[in-house]
């Protein structure tokens, strides 16, 4: 540990920082409290070993100064027999320990072992609170412009009560922005209600959003409450949208309108304040067309529309991400050992797990290196093989049927000339060398619509 000793008998300073030295620690040392306090202002010190009688400033104004410019600085006061109690007053205000003259250099030892094992506590429960504070973040890392792009808009539109549809695959963090929104929003308070329509059984789903009487069904032995009036006042989050039932849309919808529920088996009317936030990891535009989602609810849901953009298409956000996850998940240590050759390794596989799977591997990581070393061996066998799922849509076998497959192929290659062309319609047309307006046709058929007139 770093010492500082502040004390004016010549003998006793010498033999202390002879002590202190040969058992390692580092000591400075001074006869003078004015001198040691300017030490203490310009250095990090561990502890402080002061006498209270001394020229210039005495002990107790050494530790109080001391305390008021570092409130976690340990002093340890040393007095003489006559002043006991002046040294009874310094534990109040804030020294760790004194020691009365003469002392046996085995005291002041344990005294600082005692000291050692507190800092080592000290410093674990800190890095606890902060690996707890990461777990507990909801922030979206990212600075590459997409991140940015749709940042703006959630922060734009939270404190608002409109309704927000999140579209993206999976694990691109629909709804790590859910939570986010419902954080920078009014109802940050309030509760935060997620719910599942892929997995909540169809016949379930009814009473399941808006509760039911006690008798309303077989079954329904008693009052149940819904996640509409669980998320009363606060933010309700329907996932996976796109899976609710057809019957059940309508009744969706109706609420939406009237922002009233009634329960199953039940005419009365509850008023609800709810902010609705739905995600979708399929086009539901598309699930319009295909007649399997209904297009009025599809407009009321729809009104601030947010895509996550794949990480594939955002790589540059890779570096960030890993080192956020490695701090999440206790392998800050391994840090210093990331270089160009893991990014590199990182950045030519695909993701289709997204960053749900960047969290994922970066977890095994920490577990398979042990010795804090990693590099891109420990990675390559973790990752599938690039561009697999790339390759898989492609392939004729998952489409119905001819016409669908054509469209798919045209889309992917209308979005490759826009996206060359950052979006601008007549310079994708140029590189299609197709007339722009049998480019703007196609596009209105094929429902494209990220695209800039010119
Ligand atoms: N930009 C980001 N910054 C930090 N963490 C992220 C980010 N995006 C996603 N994550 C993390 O990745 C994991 C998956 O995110 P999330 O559950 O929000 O994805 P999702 O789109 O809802 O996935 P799914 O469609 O499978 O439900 C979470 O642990 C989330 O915290
Ligand atoms: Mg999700």
């Amino acid at each position: 540990m770093k010492i500082l000793l502040a004390e004016d008998e010549k003998i006793t300073r010498k033999s202390l920082t002879d002590i202190l030295t040969a058992e390692k620690h580092e000591v400075v040392s001074f006869d003078n409290g004015n001198q040691a306090y300017e030490s203490i202002k310009k250095n990090d010190y561990d502890v402080i070993i002061t006498d209270i009688r001394l020229p210039g400033m005495n002990g107790i104004d050494i530790l109080k100064n001391a305390k008021e410019l570092n409130p976690k600085i340990i002093v340890i006061i040393i007095t003489a027999y006559a002043s006991v109690e002046t040294a009874v007053e310094a534990l109040k205000f804030g020294a760790y320990d004194y020691l009365i003259k003469p002392f046996s250099p085995v005291q002041l030892l344990s005294i600082l072992q005692h000291i050692d094992q507190l800092k080592l506590v000290l410093s674990e429960n800190e890095n606890l609170k902060k690996r707890i504070a990461l777990l507990e973040d909801k922030t979206i890392i990212g600075s590459s412009e997409k991140v940015k792009s749709f940042m703006n808009t959630i922060k734009t539109v939270a404190p608002q009560d409109y309704t927000v549809l999140i579209q993206g695959e999976s694990g691109t963090g629909k709804e790590l922005c859910a939570r986010t929104i419902h954080n920078f929003s009014t109802r940050k308070n309030k509760n935060f209600i997620a719910i599942n329509c892929a997995v909540i059984p169809e016949t379930l789903i009814e009473s399941e959003l808006f509760g039911h009487e006690k008798g309303a069904f077989t079954g329904a032995i008693k009052k149940h409450i819904g996640y509409f009036e669980k998320a009363n006042e606060g933010t309700l989050f329907i996932d996976d949208i796109d899976d609710l039932p057809y019957n059940i849309q309508v009744k969706l919808l109706r609420v939406l309108q009237e922002k009233e529920i009634s329960r199953v088996g039940s005419t009365e009317s509850i008023p609800i304040d709810v902010r609705i936030i739905c995600a979708s990891k399929v086009d539901l535009k598309q699930k319009v067309v295909e007649k399997q989602f209904r297009e009025d609810l599809y407009y009321r849901l729809n009104i601030i529309p947010i895509f996550l953009p794949p990480l594939r298409k955002r790589k540059e956000d890779i570096p960030e991400l890993l080192i956020h996850f490695l701090k999440k998940h206790g392998g800050e240590d391994k840090i210093q050992f990331l270089n160009d050759d893991i990014y590199s390794t990182l950045q030519k596989y695909n993701w289709p797990g997204n960053v749900r799977e960047l969290e994922n591997i970066t977890e095994r990581i920490i577990a398979l290196s042990p010795n804090n070393l990693i590099n891109p061996a420990v990675f390559e066998p973790l990752l599938n093989s690039p561009d697999k799922t790339e390759q898989d849509k492609t392939a004729f076998e998952h489409y119905d049927n001819f016409d669908q497959y054509i469209s798919n192929k045209e889309k992917e290659i209308i979005n490759w000339a826009l996206e060359k062309s950052s979006n601008n319609v007549t310079a994708a047309a140029k590189i299609l060398k197709i007339p722009r307006t049998t480019l703007r046709s196609k596009m209105e058929k094929l429902l494209i619509t990220n695209y800039n007139e010119s």
